[in-house]
């Protein structure tokens, strides 16, 4: 068999198979160069036996894992200079980030060699000496040296650096006279507490006083006005007055908040339709303000494969917008630096012991599926619970699917629904196959389903309900995905996941949210509405709008909705398997992909009543469910 093989095929294959081995092997020895001769005093898991590309913090590479591309080492505690001819040896290098360090000497000159550079991160070191030429890189964007010890003056070649939109050098020793600095796609400058001197060119004056502000000696062309005012309310980085502002403003605000909300409850009944389920309110804020700050010395656990290198301090002071309030604690998206954005979940209200968390943990972090959204990190302390996730872009189906049902919608066509139910079918499948075949994921539904990168269903949130306080029935209900005979949120099991994801899908098919309102006065639930309509008659009514613009997808539709009919019988023995079900759910496709292809009678794309076929008796006896 094996003689009979072409011996050029068996070179390509073994050929295939060391480029998946391949690890850079130049720039890991580049790496270890680098940390053999610079101090440092945090563990740093660098094993020469690793892959660089998926184990070693702090490391990213490129797609294909050949060329190590980004360095992210924030708060690592290295000290004294960077040492000559290491880091430079890494020429395929994007951003390189050693902020917050305690790294002095002059700028090393050879990182002239990192053609590539785009990103530079120095701020809060003890670099001295003149600043670099920034015009030696061509693809330089970003650079920040602020909070060191550079003197010497700013030089006119800086103009020539012309891909720059974002430079920091505030906090540092510099003097002389600013040069005109002309650089259209320059964004954000700040060149304040230095020693400047002189008059603020021309070309500078687009941006905002307070960036000049703290040179004593600077003076601007404009009379009248102060430049050493403080920051206006846009810096980045706030102080502490008007932090603890913000704070005040924040739980003001949220107080207000709170009583529209109990307002808005007790009127709801007159309501129509309240599509959005989960909280959409944006706005910048700091995870900071409300951690407390007694950290008991506890450290961020970080999962295998996890190669974002950040520390508590620097997870609690990136800015953070709310992503959305589950039932279990409120996410954050929180910007760690430019590239690097983390979902972060602060639960509310745990009530496992430190061990029984932790071993919960380490079950979901050890898993990697394309369709499971990764855990990448913990935290437990006495007041502070986090887990840390992945980003996921795109947002989550629960968005996609409700928000913003206005002018400016685009439909979430049939094919994405499909390959989003196929996506999450094969994750929770596959989370039902851990723990020997026992974990549960407990918290399925719209928000907890993402799009990964190739547009499949991602589930995430797994496996923290055994760990949570239990919810109250009736909060728990009102979700609407919560199978019958779940009469504790702890006692969740695989077959009530699979009555959750049964409402998922008919949220999928119907484009309704699992509690919803229709025309008059009632609160109808997703299941019991899907089950009148199908009884009375089986027509497109049951089906989202949106979807009868697509042609020839009625078999589809209606195979999904006979499955999503089986998932959410009353009793659980009955309901189907997980894995079976991540089958028949991507038979769907397989089986009328030949369909598809020839004409059809097209139905027409504005009619909602055309008549389908009828799904047979067994879906229609299963029903009744009276919730
Ligand atoms: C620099 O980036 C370009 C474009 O991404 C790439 O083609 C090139 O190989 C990189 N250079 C090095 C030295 O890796
Ligand atoms: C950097 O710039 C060079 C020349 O301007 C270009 O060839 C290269 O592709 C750029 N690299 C990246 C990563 O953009
Ligand atoms: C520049 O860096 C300092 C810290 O060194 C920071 O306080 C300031 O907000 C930064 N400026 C901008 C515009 O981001
Ligand atoms: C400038 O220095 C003052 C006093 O040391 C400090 O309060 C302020 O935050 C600094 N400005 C920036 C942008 O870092
Ligand atoms: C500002 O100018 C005055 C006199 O012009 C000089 O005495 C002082 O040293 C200068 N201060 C700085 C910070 O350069």
């Amino acid at each position: 068999m094996f003689k009979k093989m072409n011996p050029l095929f068996i070179f390509m294959l073994w050929a295939v198979f060391l480029s998946i081995q391949a690890d850079p092997v130049e720039d890991k020895q580049a790496l270890l160069d680098f940390i053999a001769h610079i101090h440092y005093s945090r563990p740093l898991n660098w094993n020469k036996e690793a892959s660089v590309c998926s184990s070693w913090i702090g490391v990213a590479c490129n797609s294909d894992k050949s060329r190590v591309i980004g360095l992210h080492l924030p708060g690592m505690r290295f000290q004294g200079p960077i040492p000559h001819n290491t880091l430079s040896r890494l020429s395929a290098l994007e951003v390189l980030s050693l902020r917050s360090n305690a790294i002095s000497g002059s700028f090393p000159l050879d990182l002239v060699e990192l053609k590539n550079l785009t990103t530079l991160y120095l701020q809060f070191n003890e670099l001295s000496g003149s600043l670099p030429d920034l015009s030696v890189w061509n693809n330089l964007s970003i650079v920040d040296l602020s909070s060191n010890g550079f003197d010497g003056s700013i030089r006119s070649s800086v103009s020539k650096a012309s891909h720059l939109t974002a430079l920091n050098l505030s906090n540092n020793l510099l003097s002389g006279d600013i040069p005109d600095i002309d650089i259209p796609s320059l964004q954000q400058l700040d060149l304040s507490n230095n020693s400047l001197t002189g008059i603020i060119p021309k070309s500078l004056e687009r941006f905002p006083i307070w960036i000049f502000s703290g040179n004593r000696n600077l003076s601007s062309t404009t009379p009248g006005q102060p430049l050493n005012a403080q920051p206006s309310k846009k810096a980045k980085k706030l102080g502490g007055p008007a932090l603890l502002g913000i704070i005040i403003g924040a739980c003001v605000l949220l107080c207000v908040l709170i009583a529209l909300l109990i307002i808005c409850c007790s009127s709801k009944r007159r309501n129509r339709q309240r599509e959005l389920p989960e909280n959409t309110q944006k706005k910048e804020i700091s995870l900071k303000k409300m951690a407390s700050e007694n950290h008991d010395n506890n450290r961020l656990v970080f999962f295998e494969g996890c190669n974002l290198a950040f520390d508590l301090e620097d997870l609690l002071s990136a800015s953070a917008e709310v992503l959305g309030k589950g039932a279990f604690g409120v996410t954050y998206k929180a910007a760690l630096e430019e590239s690097t954005t983390v979902a972060v979940k602060r639960l509310k209200e745990v009530a496992s012991a430190k061990r029984e968390f932790e071993q919960q943990m380490e079950v979901i972090g050890h898993i990697r599926h394309e369709n499971v959204s990764a855990l990448r990190a913990y935290y437990y302390s006495k007041d502070e619970k986090l887990v840390v996730h992945d980003y996921h872009d795109l947002g989550s189906v629960s968005a996609l699917l409700h928000g913003n049902r206005g002018e400016s919608r685009t439909p979430l066509d049939w094919e994405t629904r499909l390959n989003i139910a196929i996506g999450a079918a094969r994750g929770i499948a596959h989370v039902h196959s851990q723990n020997n075949a026992k974990l549960v994921h407990g918290n399925i539904k719209a928000s907890n389903i993402f799009l990964n990168s190739e547009q499949y269903g991602c589930v995430s949130d797994i496996g923290l309900a055994s760990v949570m306080s239990s919810i109250p029935p009736p909060i728990m209900r009102a979700a609407g995905y919560c199978a019958p005979e779940v009469t504790d949120t702890r006692k969740v099991s695989q077959a009530s996941d699979v009555y959750s994801f049964g409402v998922f899908l008919l949220e999928l098919l119907t484009g309704r949210s699992p509690i919803h309102a229709t025309g008059g006065e009632e609160i109808v639930h997703l299941v019991r509405w899907v089950h009148s309509v199908v009884r009375e008659e089986w027509t497109a009514e049951v089906f989202d709008v949106e979807l009868l613009r697509y042609p020839n997808i009625e078999e589809e539709m209606v195979e999904m909705l006979q499955i999503a009919m089986s998932c959410v019988v009353r009793v659980p023995e009955q309901r189907p398997k997980m894995a079976d079900l991540a089958k028949t759910v991507e038979e769907i496709r397989r089986a009328n992909n030949g369909n598809r292809q020839q004409s059809f009678e097209t139905t027409s794309e504005t009619s909602g009543s055309t008549t389908f076929p009828h799904v047979g008796a067994e879906t229609t006896s299963t029903s009744t469910t009276p919730l």
